[in-house]
């Protein structure tokens, strides 16, 4: 498995711990930035995540900055992105098996770290249900489509 993770400066030390966490379990990380807490824009990193996940080079992405709503409001601009902001495991087991998220956002100044990891390793380990989900995921597809055009 292969992830692509990014932060601004607000969501930079729990990203670190992320990544650390990650290698840990021998998952392949790479940090798309930023690299320091010197102040930076989310919409940035947020994007370098979702254009990672979307060329297909990386399963899944994670991204953090304070709140985890900026970066995630960013992200789900690309098409094809489905970025799920989480603040517990149950709604990162749940948004991986009935949306099919790619990207995980999560907010640095408003979870813990122990709860962080712990959604951090729920996301991962979830697959999608597919079947009456599915069809549902197709319809935010067609939604796309339509703004796209
Ligand atoms: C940065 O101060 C902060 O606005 C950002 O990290 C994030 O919380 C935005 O949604």
């Amino acid at each position: 498995m292969k992830i692509a993770l990014g932060s601004d400066h607000g969501g930079f030390n729990l990203k670190n711990l992320i990544i650390d966490h990650l290698k840990q379990k021998g998952i392949e990380c790479e940090d798309l930035g930023c690299h320091s807490t010197d102040s930076c824009d989310y919409p940035e990193f947020g994007l370098k995540v979702a254009k990672a996940v979307k060329s297909k080079e990386y399963d899944f992405g994670i991204i953090v900055c304070g709140t985890g709503i900026g970066i995630s409001i960013a992200a789900n601009k690309v098409p094809g992105i489905r970025a799920a902001h989480c603040t517990d495991s149950f709604t990162a087991r749940a948004t991986r098996q009935h949306n099919n998220s790619n990207i995980l956002a999560l907010g640095e100044r408003i979870t813990g770290p122990s709860i962080a990891l712990d959604i951090v390793d729920a996301f991962l380990s979830t697959d999608f249900e597919g079947g009456r989900h599915e069809k549902r995921v197709n319809m935010i597809e067609e939604i796309e489509k339509e703004y796209l055009k």
